[in-house]
C-alpha cells in the first residue's frame, strides 16, 4: 500500500487526501497513516489542510517504485522483490528461481536489499553488505547451452562497469573473471549460481554487490586494504537508484545480444577495460595452479594464458592469485 500511495503522490504538487483515498479505495485516515510511514522511511512530505499532500523529496531507497520509475527495460527489473534487510539476496533469488517449472517467476525478476546479514561472496567467502550499497540478484532462464555461463558473468561485469561510468564518470577495470576494481581495489563483486543439465540451463542467479555509499572505515579490517566504495572515490554520495537503473538497462542490452548469440560488443568492451590482460599472473584452477601471461579473452569468456613454454592455454574458470 505504501508503494501504491507513492504512485499517486506528485513531486512538488499537492494531491488531496480525498483523491488519494478514492484512488486507493481506503479511508482518509488510512491514507494519513501510510503518509506517516513514508515520512518514517525518509520521504519529505508536507501537508496543507485544503490542498492535501505534497511530496518534496525522496530518500535514496531501492524501493521497487523508485527503481521502476523511468526504467525503460522490457523485462530486467520489471518484477522487484524488495527487502529492507535479509540474509542474502542470492538465497532468496535461488528459492524463487526453483519455481521455474511452475513459471511463477518471470525472467529478469530481481531480489534487492538495503542490507544483507549474510552476504555471500565467491568461493564460500562472506560478502560485507551494510546499508549504503546495492545488493541484488537477477533471476534468468536463458535458452542457451551451459557453456554460455561464463559469458553471462562477462556481460554482467561489462554492464556494471558501464553503469558506474554513467553515474560517476569513472571507468573501473575488470579483473577476470568478475571483480570490478577502481584504483586496484574492489568496488563490485559478481557471483553466478545456476542449475543446469547436460544441454540446458534451468535457471541462473546472478548476484551483484556494489560498494556505493559506504565509508571506508566501516569495512572490516581484513578487507579494508583491498576494498573501495564509489563515495570514497568520488567524494560524494551517488544515487543508488540511478546506478541500479543504469545497470539494469545495460545488462538487458548485453543479455539480449547474448541470447541472439552475439557477444562481440560486450567482449570488446570487456577487453577495453581489462585489468588482467597483459599481466603476468597465476591462476588457481582448483586442481592445479597455472602461471603465465594473460594474452586474451575469447568469445566464450575464457582467459587465454601464454604459459612458460609459449603455449596458449584456455581457462574457463579459476581465480587469479595475488
Ligand atoms: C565476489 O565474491 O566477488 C562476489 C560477491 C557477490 C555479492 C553479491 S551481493 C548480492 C548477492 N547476494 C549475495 O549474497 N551475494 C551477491
Amino acid at each position: 500500500m505504501i508503494l501504491e500511495i507513492l504512485k499517486y503522490l506528485i513531486e512538488k504538487e499537492y494531491v488531496s487526501g480525498e483523491v488519494l483515498a478514492q484512488r486507493l479505495g481506503v479511508s482518509r485516515v488510512a491514507v494519513w497513516k501510510q503518509i506517516q510511514k513514508l515520512k518514517d522511511l525518509g520521504y519529505k512530505i508536507i501537508s496543507e489542510q485544503n490542498l492535501g499532500y505534497c511530496l518534496i523529496s525522496r530518500p535514496d531507497l531501492l524501493l521497487p517504485q523508485e527503481i521502476q520509475r523511468g526504467l525503460n527495460t522490457s523485462y530486467i527489473g520489471k518484477k522487484i522483490f524488495y527487502f529492507p534487510e535479509l540474509e542474502s539476496t542470492n538465497v532468496i533469488a535461488k528459492e524463487k528461481a526453483l519455481l521455474y517449472r511452475t513459471e511463477e517467476i518471470d525472467e529478469g525478476a530481481i531480489v534487492i536489499a538495503e542490507k544483507q546479514n549474510a552476504g555471500k561472496g565467491r568461493l564460500g567467502r562472506k560478502w560485507f553488505s551494510p546499508a549504503g550499497g546495492i545488493w541484488f540478484s537477477i533471476i534468468l532462464y536463458p535458452q542457451l547451452l551451459p557453456s554460455y555461463i561464463p559469458r553471462i558473468t562477462l556481460i554482467t561485469a561489462v554492464a556494471a562497469v558501464k553503469a558506474v561510468k554513467i553515474c560517476t564518470r569513472i571507468e573501473p577495470k575488470i579483473k577476470w573473471p568478475n571483480d570490478i576494481l577502481i584504483n586496484e581495489k574492489k568496488v563490485c563483486g559478481i557471483s553466478t549460481e545456476m542449475s543446469a543439465e547436460l544441454d540446458t540451463i534451468n535457471w541462473i542467479v546472478v548476484g551483484i554487490g556494489i560498494n556505493v555509499n559506504i565509508d571506508h572505515k566501516k569495512f572490516p579490517e581484513d578487507i579494508q586494504e583491498n576494498t573501495i566504495s564509489l563515495k570514497e572515490v568520488t567524494g560524494r554520495e551517488i544515487s543508488r537508484v540511478k546506478l541500479a537503473q543504469a545497470f539494469l538497462r545495460e545488462f538487458e542490452k548485453y543479455y539480449e545480444s547474448l541470447k541472439r548469440r552475439e557477444s562481440s560488443s560486450a567482449l570488446s568492451e570487456w577487453k577495453s577495460c581489462s585489468y588482467t590482460l597483459g599481466k603476468k599472473i597465476r591462476v588457481d584452477m582448483g586442481e592445479r595452479i597455472i602461471a603465465g601471461e594473460a594474452v586474451d579473452i575469447n568469445e566464450k569468456g575464457a582467459l587465454i594464458l601464454k604459459n612458460e613454454n609459449g603455449e596458449l592455454v584456455e581457462i574457463i574458470s579459476g581465480t587469479i592469485l595475488k
